[in-house]
């Protein structure tokens, strides 16, 4: 059953609307940074994906796309890809439900724009935040948000909303990045320290961007803690699968019947 006390809480998430990366901000000056920062990547946004993930970005997003598809009442329903940037999850999704209402919204303008022109009518964009999502209570099928709840302003109340719009039955699946299993992670740490943000500073001209990146990913709670969070907040049974020794996790938390 929901509950609004720990919706509101979400304790491991509310810290994060207070940062931009490793430096404190008000919420205001968040939004804004964060916006700006994927309307200027938006161009490179796919290509720095397959480079800083060899590729497997795809496969954790066919994981995710595959769960938001099997949701009871997807196939003709409406789907949110909420925080969907260049629209990748959307268009797969578009292949699995050809019926399916499909609603790409994202708050960066910049990254809605590469999404309509990839998309050609395929599916729906709008530039909205996940903090005010233009749905009717209890109206959405499922939502899925793919590496977007960690670069959200206010990442409590984008899950209270996620709340808000499904229907009885309806499914969040959530992809993000994770914490790497403890004998992966000084690899993975230099990888993210290094190469990340030289990569981002050589592929799309902004080395800051891809710093605020591997800041957020680090400032990012454990997979765990999200499960017990989501649990607590009132989504049934929450599911975890981790991929590459933790690097990312996909939950998925349904609202009850
Ligand atoms: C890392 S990208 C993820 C894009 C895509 N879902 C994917 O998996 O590749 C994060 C996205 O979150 C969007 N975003 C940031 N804050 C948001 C907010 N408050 N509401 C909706 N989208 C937001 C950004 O504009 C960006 O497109």
């Amino acid at each position: 059953m929901k509950d609004d006390t720990a919706l509101d809480r979400l304790q491991s998430l509310a810290p994060l609307g207070e940062t931009f990366g490793a430096t404190r901000v008000e919420a205001q000056a968040r939004r804004t940074f964060v916006r700006e920062l994927f309307d200027q990547v938006a161009p490179r946004y796919d290509l720095m994906n397959d480079l800083m993930s060899f590729g497997l970005h795809r496969l954790w997003k066919q994981a995710a796309v595959a769960a938001a598809a099997a949701t009871p009442g997807a196939a003709t329903g409406t789907i949110v890809d909420l925080a969907g940037g260049t629209g990748d999850l959307s268009l797969a999704l578009r292949k699995r439900l050809p019926q399916a209402r499909i609603v790409l919204a994202d708050a960066s303008p910049g990254m809605v724009a590469v999404a309509e022109a990839r998309a050609q009518g395929k599916i729906e964009c709008k530039v909205a935040e996940g903090e005010h999502m233009p749905f009717e209570t209890a109206s959405v099928d499922a939502v899925m948000l793919s590496f977007g709840l960690r670069n959200m302003t206010d990442p409590p109340a984008a899950i209270r909303e996620v709340f808000r719009v499904l229907k009885p039955g309806g499914r969040l699946v959530l992809l993000e990045f994770s914490k790497p299993a403890a004998w992966f992670a000084p690899l993975y740490n230099i990888f993210s320290r290094f190469v990340i943000p030289a990569l981002g500073a050589l592929v799309s001209g902004n080395r800051g961007a891809y710093r605020y990146l591997v800041d957020s990913i680090r400032l990012f709670p454990d997979a765990q803690s999200i499960t017990r969070e989501l649990t607590a907040a009132g989504f049934d049974r929450v599911t975890l699968r981790r991929f590459v020794f933790g690097v990312a996790a996909l939950h998925v938390a349904e609202i009850a019947e």
